[in-house]
């Protein structure tokens, strides 16, 4: 029997209420299975930089953790993320499950978007054509992606409600670009509709996207899931598109939607083709065939450790080389808040429960480096997290009330808790007292700070010295349903222990239904910090500093409050570079960042978070692996260069529930190019421990031939990119638009005639008159280079007339 026999024959065995119930999660992380007729349960599992599994946001089976969403965009390289793609799945199947639910393909509107890290680029072509990498190693291997939010999701702020207003040409030209690559050339088995509305209405219910764009124009056949609990309708998300409602149980749909067929609103035709396409899903997965029960692994294998220190390695991004790298040998110091901390993904839904983490100082002493280390400054946007054990008593209410339900222990003061809890404790309805003792261990005013999804407040010795109870209020933690961190300071003494209690209390949350807390510990570094930095940086040959941000900033919930680097690590810089001219910053971001004190360093590299290998990866470039990576983001000299910095709120962060897209097409280069104020970096840019030369320009038909000479005395590699310039248009179009690159290793002295072929669709633009893509007759340039603004190869591209259907 065929794949679409045997589905359509076991949906057509279905009661309506059978059906109805695939429509549905059963709990936050699988469909309901239907025993009657065999049918077991389809299983999910985030997210973008690997497989988180079953379990809570914290503290789940571990999994191997793959660089983040803009390391994967400064590869540039899709073959290797047809190869992560690949060992993502077999890291999904570690877990048991059928479906990731990744890649993240939002674009880089602004600098500041919580979620920036996650994403691959401010480009579309870039992101679309990774996009379609990643997707197919994955389902290459049976299990199915699904790519997310679709659409309009470019910021963390009023994240569930707000209304991104994007015209549809720019819509079409930019944020629909990697979707509809996905679909149409990588076949992706699953969708995500974002959490934000889009022109006003839901995504989640938006019957233009999901009907006539994502199934009508692109001829979409999968499946399109909510966000978690992102859908709020019943009527409206079934007619409009939407076949899951997600995380379960169902809010809107089973009996309600049941009710809903029967007075006519919803047709139990439509019901049909949506539990369709569920078990289509399923078919693809193997989840028809799976009847194992949940099981999750640890599979810690060499080949992804192997895998992952290389892609951190092409990732990284050499901004400025002053000679001073690679690294030859002399007295090294490693100084930075990030240098004995693995920084190594964002924060939110992507975070995993890591094998391990490989800290940029410990990838150096394993390679052999002799180091003198000090901290710097503090980096985190919260105070550390207290460590445990801590004892946690939980009561089945909310008032702390009578004797406990349950006893449990917590590795440290946070937690992230939904569904049922040890002993049936409800995660939306408890109260706990979690309980430790804390040995200071130096002398000191120490800061204690809380933040909590839920009522809480925090005892020392007895004495209440933070609470978030009756003056708890909504702030942006834990996907903005937590209130801000709230600080007491404390004197404490030396081998002083203080016994540190902590009550909380879940609340009834508006959007996103868990309850979560973290209370933080710690003595702020000061001056002493940035002294002893700056003699250990003075008595080295060479300074490598370990700088940026962490998860707490580059998170999922919040966006960032702008792009200077967090605390006081731009003064440790100056500082430390007043005393020693060989000073290399190591950034680790999820984004762009100013850097005023650029002209004081010999060399900057980007890392990102590149996952579990990070400090590997990072010892292997700073020792001479060649920096693989190339800017998939503008970096503007300054914030107020980016596109969302005008003096209009509605712009960027939004007003009264709107965020305007004004700019249209022009964000990332698109705009630098129409202000003309040069970036800090520009698109594409990255240096190479050799030398690259680009010569020989040809023009065939629509096929573009060059040269790349490595010119420099060792091997190397380097992006060719080729950007289209438009001829005089009915509309304002960039002045340039990558359309083609390509990723090109060559050994020292080698030389390769590269062709990168273009089609019709690179030289139009969106006609929302003629719904097509409208292509006008011409003279069209190309430019080929190394970066958006290095580009000395130039020729012509003559092009007919055409219209392209959507
Ligand atoms: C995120 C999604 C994620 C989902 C499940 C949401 O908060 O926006 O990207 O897949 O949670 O964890």
């Amino acid at each position: 029997m065929t794949q679409i026999a045997r589905i359509t024959n076991l949906v057509d065995a279905m009661t309506l209420a059978e059906q109805v119930s695939l429509l549905s999660g059963a709990d936050f992380w699988s469909l309901p299975a239907i025993e009657r007729l065999n049918v077991p349960k389809l299983r999910v599992t985030d997210g973008p930089n690997g497989a988180r599994g079953g379990g809570s946001l914290i503290g789940g089976v571990k999994s191997a953790a793959f660089p983040v969403g803009i390391a994967l965009g400064a590869t540039w390289n899709p073959d290797l993320l047809r190869e992560i793609g690949g060992a993502l799945a077999e890291e999904v199947k570690s877990k048991g499950a059928h479906v990731l639910l990744a890649p993240t393909v939002n674009i880089q509107r602004s600098q500041t978007n919580g979620r920036n890290f996650e994403c691959y680029s401010e480009d579309p072509i870039l992101t679309a054509e990774l996009a379609i990498s990643y997707i197919t190693g994955l389902q290459a291997q049976g299990v199915a992606a699904t790519i997310k939010h679709f659409v309009g999701n470019e910021s963390e702020i009023e994240r569930t409600s707000i209304s991104s207003e994007i015209d549809e040409r720019s819509l079409r030209e930019v944020y629909l670009v990697p979707f509809e690559a996905a679909v149409k050339r990588a076949n992706t088995w699953a969708v995500m509709s974002s959490y934000n509305r889009l022109g006003g209405i839901f995504t989640s219910e938006h019957a233009w996207l999901l009907n006539t764009v994502l199934r009508g124009d692109w001829g979409f056949d999968g499946v399109v899931m909510s966000d978690w609990f992102g859908s709020h309708s019943t009527v409206e998300t079934v007619n409009a598109g939407l076949d899951l409602e997600m995380p379960g149980p169902t809010r809107d749909r089973g009996a309600k939607l049941i009710a809903a067929v029967e007075a006519g609103e919803v047709s139990a035709e439509l019901v049909r083709e949506r539990a369709l396409n569920v078990l289509r899903l399923m078919a693809r997965t193997g989840a028809l065939e799976d009847h194992s029960e949940w099981a999750e692994r640890a599979d810690d294998r060499p080949e992804h450790r192997a895998l992952i220190r290389r892609a951190g390695a092409e990732a990284a991004v050499l901004l400025k080389n002053d000679g001073v790298l690679p690294l030859v040998g002399g007295k090294l110091a490693v100084i930075g808040p990030n240098a004995k901390v693995a920084q190594i993904m964002g924060g939110g839904s992507a975070q995993l429960n890591a094998h391990y983490r490989v800290t940029p100082y410990d990838g150096l002493v394993a390679a052999g480096v002799a180091v003198e280390y000090a901290y710097g400054c503090d980096i985190g946007k919260f105070q550390p997290v207290l460590p445990g054990p801590l004892k946690m008593e939980m009561f089945f209410n909310r008032e702390l009330a009578g004797q406990p339900a349950a006893v449990d222990e917590l590795p440290e003061a946070t937690g992230f808790w939904f569904g049922p809890l040890k002993g049936g404790v409800d995660a939306a309805h408890f109260s706990a007292r979690i309980s430790t003792r804390f040995e200071a261990t130096a002398t000191g005013v120490w800061r204690l700070g809380l933040r909590a999804a839920g009522l809480a407040r925090v005892f020392v010795d007895g004495v209440d010295v933070v609470e978030a109870w009756q003056s708890w209020s909504r702030g942006t933690t834990f996907f903005e349903e937590g209130c801000d961190e709230v600080l007491a300071d404390l004197p404490m003494l030396a081998g002083q222990s203080y016994d540190i209690v902590i009550e909380f209390a879940s609340k009834a949350s508006d959007t996103l239904a868990f309850s979560a807390l973290a209370v933080g510990l710690g003595l702020p570094s000061g001056d002493a910090e940035i002294a002893e930095a700056v003699a250990v940086a003075a008595r080295a040959d060479v300074a490598v500093l370990f700088v940026g941000r962490d998860a707490s900033w580059d998170t999922e919930g919040a966006d960032l409050p702008g792009i200077t680097l967090p605390g006081r690590q731009a003064e440790l810089i100056a500082a430390v570079a007043a005393v020693n001219p060989n000073i290399v910053v190591v950034l680790q971001t999820g984004g762009p960042v100013e850097m005023p004190w650029l002209g004081e360093v010999a060399a900057v590299l980007q890392a990102w978070y590149p996952g579990q290998e990070a400090g590997n990866a990072i010892a292997d470039v700073l020792l001479g692996t060649e920096p693989g990576g190339r800017l998939p983001q503008t970096f503007p000299a300054r914030w107020s260069d980016g596109v969302t910095q005008t003096q209009d709120p509605e712009i960027y962060p939004g007003l009264d529930g709107r965020v305007r897209y004004e700019e249209g097409v022009f964000i990332g280069y698109r705009h630098a190019d129409l202000i003309g104020v040069p970036p800090l970096f520009p698109f594409g840019f990255g240096l190479s421990y050799t030398r690259f030369e680009l010569a020989d320009l040809t023009v065939d038909g629509t096929e573009v031939s060059v040269t790349l000479r490595n010119v420099g005395d060792r091997s190397g590699s380097t992006v060719v990119q080729l950007y289209v310039t438009p001829v005089a248009s009915a509309v304002a179009r960039p002045a340039r638009e990558l359309k083609a690159f390509a990723k090109v290793a060559l050994a020292a002295g080698a030389e390769r005639r590269l062709v990168l072929g273009l089609t019709a669709r690179d030289f139009a633009w969106f006609c929302v008159e003629r719904r097509a893509w409208v292509v006008e007759a011409g003279r069209y340039g190309v430019e080929v280079g190394q970066s958006a603004l290095d580009l000395p190869l130039k020729g012509v591209v003559t092009v007919a007339a055409a219209v392209l259907a959507v």
